[in-house]
């Protein structure tokens, strides 16, 4: 089968063909219908994050189960699926307190042991599995916990982008910031997850939803989505724009981006007692600084991992949310491309052209 494979980073992808073994105990095969690209994947290929090579890249995915292994109850051929990365073991204590999406086992107990072999192939070689997914590829053998069962009338390009994007912004809000309504609420960033984010803030009933970023289309996107003010960073101060706006500061912001000047900026526009929750992927190694008097407000910084989801309780809400029209995906999906058009399509991420590019597989 055909698959965007990452030789070495920093790195384009290689269209190559590659195989996947038989389901195993607990697998599941899956024909992948549709992928986004996000821009995580793309701090991989320019090794912000590091990664064995030869890689399959790609973690927001739907598709159509093809075959199950021993084991796999909840799940037949023929059953729509979202993936997600945020596989859970359900037995270590981060899993039974409600918190799978920080599972402390899933690296040890859902990949494959080195007796059972590697899941993707090319000829001898092993290729490594990428977040326990690997989704730009034809087919995609995942642990069956890595998976969520979807109703079949909804659109798997639409739902493929539930699978990363969606889920992580408006899982920060619901999940990780719990906001509350009637506050203000400011993300910084406007790709697919700052307009999770948003629309997230919006549904959350949000009063003031700011939006921040460099690019007057995004900005653009931004208030289809949700955004009451929008603040063009690239000719204005943006903390002492939300500072303005806000009478004084923000009870809530999300930073979608992944630099340490958006994640501080964050913290610093905040009002006392606010909290600052960091979405994007700050580079490994790089450090966030804030004033440490800031911290006499009382004021909050947190990250989030993948909107500290339940995926198989909010991935099918999420779903029924977009088909009783209170999630807007439509307007998220700005171009279908193909595999082969996989670095046009991270070319156009870096250019700003896009929300999200959804590979469609025939
Ligand atoms: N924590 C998680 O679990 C998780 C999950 C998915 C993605 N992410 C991360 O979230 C971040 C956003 O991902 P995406 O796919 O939406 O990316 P994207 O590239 O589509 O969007 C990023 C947006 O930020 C804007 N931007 C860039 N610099 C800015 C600045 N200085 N101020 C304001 N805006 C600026 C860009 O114009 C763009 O609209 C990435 O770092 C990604 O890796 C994290
Ligand atoms: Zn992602
Ligand atoms: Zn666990």
């Amino acid at each position: 089968m055909k698959a965007a494979v990452l030789n070495s980073a920093p790195g384009q992808l290689d269209i190559e063909d590659v195989q996947l073994d038989e389901p195993g105990p607990n697998e599941v095969l899956i024909t992948t219908k549709a992928a986004g690209l996000c821009h995580s994947d793309l701090h991989f290929m320019e090794a912000t994050y590091p990664h064995p090579c030869p890689t399959v890249l790609g973690h927001e995915s739907a598709g159509v189960v093809e075959a199950v292994g021993p084991g796999v109850r909840h799940v037949q051929p023929g059953d729509h699926v979202i993936t997600c990365l945020s596989a859970f073991c359900g037995t270590c204590s981060m899993c039974t307190n409600g918190n799978m999406s920080l599972c402390e086992r899933k690296r040890i107990d859902l990949v494959r042991q080195p007796d059972e072999g590697s899941r993707i192939r090319r000829g001898d070689e092993d290729v490594h599995q990428f977040l326990h997914l690997s989704s730009f590829a034809e087919q995609m053998l995942v642990h069956e916990n890595a998976l969520v069962k979807i109703r079949e009338d909804m659109p798997l390009d639409k739902a493929s982008l539930i699978g990363c994007g969606v889920t992580t912004g408006l899982g920060a809000v619901f999940r990780t910031a719990r906001v509350e309504p009637g506050t203000s609420v400011v993300v910084i960033g406007c790709g697919g997850i700052g307009l999770s984010a948003i629309q997230g803030a919006r549904i959350a009933g949000a009063n003031k939803i700011i939006a921040v970023d460099m690019l007057p289309s995004k900005l653009e996107l931004a208030q289809q989505m949700g955004a009451t003010h929008v603040v063009d960073a690239s000719s204005n101060d943006a903390v002492a724009a939300v500072k303005d706006l806000t009478g004084g500061g923000a009870h809530y912001s999300f930073e979608a981006v992944g630099l340490p000047v958006t994640a501080r900026q964050a913290f610093e526009m905040l009002r006392p007692r606010g909290q600052a929750t960091v979405i994007g992927l700050i580079p490994v190694g790089a450090e966030v600084t804030i004033t440490g008097v800031d911290l006499l407000d009382e004021k909050i910084l947190t990250g989030s991992n993948m909107g500290s989801n339940q995926f198989r309780t909010d991935m099918p809400r999420f779903v029924d949310m977009y088909l009783d029209g209170k999630l807007m995906l439509d307007e998220m999906v700005s171009q279908h491309i193909s595999l082969d058009q996989i670095n046009e399509g991270f070319d156009d991420m870096k250019a700003g052209k896009v929300a999200r590019s959804v590979i469609l597989f025939d």
